[in-house]
């Protein structure tokens, strides 16, 4: 090779072989640009985003930024679109209106499990959730519910506080300890790390199990490691590549299942159930029966715990850490949370609380808006997808105005991806005042855009739908959707506020914040939204502490 190249540069010299080799590049932009103007494609399809690259499309811009390029896309093309993600065509419906197209879609026509099999089934493993049939899943989905009781929730309280209190009076990450007559001194820690670890310990010990939260300090933590390895943006572009990370997840992935059906024989074995374990969500899956009276086999019930542990850990723990950094930011919404601590669980000493009972915590007004103002502007999962199974008329609402046949609606046909956003919805200006200020004051606005958000989202007044799992306020076209809607909305949202409003009570109870640094830039590159490093908090005990 290097002879043949040799004579080559003798033959054209240096300049003209360079410019030879810029030209391929160059030539196959030239042409995939040329190409797109020339053919525009189906005037009855979704228009397609330009872009330089085949193939690659604009899965740069969009891993990048996909809330800038979206409202980049919605100012040329208007709400629907169709833009090229590594040789996929994913058609994005913005606004309202197209988060209720997508996530309102019938399930005949634009699914879940096409989307995402590929990607989850390695890591929760068979049988469970978008592995079976979407009736199957919904069952499944009753099930979860059944262990996400309000008595549930009661027993949890007073072990997340333990669990919290415990953790910033003993890990290093709070090491810097201040005592009365050294207040001047601040520690710092990182909030993505911490809170991630607290994360892990509150749901464990309370959802998941004693066995979980006994075995966290050793081999299970590894094996998590090793099964969050799987479960990033290039698993889902690529289920299978030959890379240690894909082997790693696949063994992680056979030794937890183990671990939970080896848990799940002694607990099946023991037939009852203690006081310690009757709570947490083995005990409700092994209680539950599918309609046609079977058990949940015992390896479905191990992978629906690791599905329940794959979804709640990023999600909560990203909010958790935006919450966190957001209060940091603002010292005054600190102090005014410390306020209403004081003011329903202060029993007269400084620095004394009592534990809040559940329905105490879920009624703290401010406590309750600094998360829902977290979830508008840092909802942790950007992009909701679903494959098209049959062509789908688009509502002609929602057709761009500068559609060429503004007297059809746009066809997305079968094979593409469909994507919604509500992160676009939740920072839209035209929606939300001062939209893109963190202002949890907002949701306490009686009347306010933030309160008629909610009431769509929860359909107050309105109709509830069951897809199989009970009840569900259906919210599919309100601005705010940081849980999804529809058929594939959250169940564990009961949970994340529960999860989120200790670790912001029992932090501001203990620690004031401050941030030294400027906010925090936005990492896309992750699946789940996070703050770039870096990102450190600065913390001091409170006086009383
Ligand atoms: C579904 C967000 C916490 C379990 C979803 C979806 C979103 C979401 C957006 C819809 C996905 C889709 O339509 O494709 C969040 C956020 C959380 C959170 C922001 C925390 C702040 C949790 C927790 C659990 C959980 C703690 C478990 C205890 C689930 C389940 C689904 C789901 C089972 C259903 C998936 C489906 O039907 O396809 N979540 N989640 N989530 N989440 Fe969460």
């Amino acid at each position: 090779l290097l002879a043949r190249l040799d004579t080559l540069i003798a033959q054209y010299g240096y300049t003209n072989l360079g410019l030879a080799v810029a030209a391929v590049p160059l030539s196959i932009i030239l042409l995939t640009v040329l190409f797109q103007l020339l053919f525009p494609g189906d005037p009855t399809h979704p228009p397609v985003v330009l872009h330089w690259l085949p193939i690659i499309g604009s899965a740069i811009e969009y891993g990048n930024d996909p809330i800038a390029f979206f409202r980049k896309c919605q100012e040329k093309y208007g709400n629907v679109f169709t833009f090229i993600l590594l040789g996929r065509k994913v058609t994005v419906a913005l606004g309202p209106k197209g988060n209720n197209f997508i996530l309102g879609g019938r399930h005949s026509q634009m699914n879940a499990e096409d989307a995402y099999c590929h990607f989850t089934t390695p890591v929760f493993g068979k049988d469970v959730v978008y592995d079976v049939p979407n009736y199957v899943f919904m069952e499944q989905k009753r099930f979860i519910k059944s262990g996400l009781t309000t008595e549930n929730f009661r027993a949890y309280v007073k072990m997340m506080e333990e669990e919290i209190c415990s953790f910033i009076e003993n890990d290093s990450a709070f090491r810097i300890y201040q005592l009365s007559d050294e207040r001047g001194e601040w520690g710092q820690f990182h909030p993505l790390n911490t809170i991630s670890e607290i994360t892990i310990l509150t749901a464990s010990r309370t959802l998941q199990g004693k066995e979980i939260r006994a075995s966290l300090d050793k081999t299970f933590a590894q094996r998590y490691a090793d099964l969050d390895g799987g479960f990033r943006p290039l698993n889902f572009m690529f289920p299978n590549l030959p890379l240690e990370s894909y082997r790693k997840r696949d063994k992680a992935h056979k030794a937890m299942s183990d671990f939970y059906r080896e848990m799940i024989r002694k607990r099946r074995a023991r037939k009852s159930f203690s006081d310690d374990d009757s709570h947490d969500m083995i005990a409700a899956l092994l209680t539950q029966k599918y309609k046609d009276g079977h058990q949940i086999p015992e390896h479905e019930v191990a992978h629906i715990m690791i599905a329940l542990l794959m979804a709640g850990q990023h999600t909560s723990a990203a909010t958790g850490t935006w919450a966190l950094l957001r209060i940091a930011e603002h010292p005054e919404i600190g102090a005014a949370l410390y306020n209403e601590q004081i003011e329903h669980f202060g029993i007269g000493e400084p620095g004394v609380f009592r534990t809040a009972s559940y329905e105490e915590l879920r009624a703290l007004p401010l406590l309750d808006a600094v998360i829902r103002e977290t979830l508008r502007l840092h909802s942790p999962i950007h992009s909701i997808f679903r494959k098209v199974t049959q062509d789908v008329p688009v509502p002609r609402s929602l057709s761009s105005p500068r559609s060429t046949v503004a007297s059809r609606p746009y066809i997305v046909p079968k094979g593409h991806y469909v994507l919604a956003c509500a992160a676009v919805s939740q920072r839209d200006p035209k929606i939300w005042p001062n939209a893109d200020k963190w202002d949890p004051y907002r949701w306490l606005e009686k009347d306010g855009v933030a309160a008629q958000a909610y009431k769509a989202y929860e359909d107050v007044n309105g109709e509830k739908v069951d897809y199989g799992f009970g009840a569900v306020s259906k919210g599919t076209d309100s601005p705010y959707q940081p849980f999804g809607a529809g058929r594939h909305r959250c169940i564990g949202e009961q949970f994340a506020y529960l999860q989120l409003g200790m670790l912001i009570s029992t932090i501001i109870r203990k620690l004031e914040l401050r941030l030294d640094i400027p906010f925090p830039e936005v990492n896309y590159h992750t699946l789940i939204v996070l703050p770039k490093d870096p990102c450190n908090i600065s913390y001091r005990r409170r006086w009383e502490a």
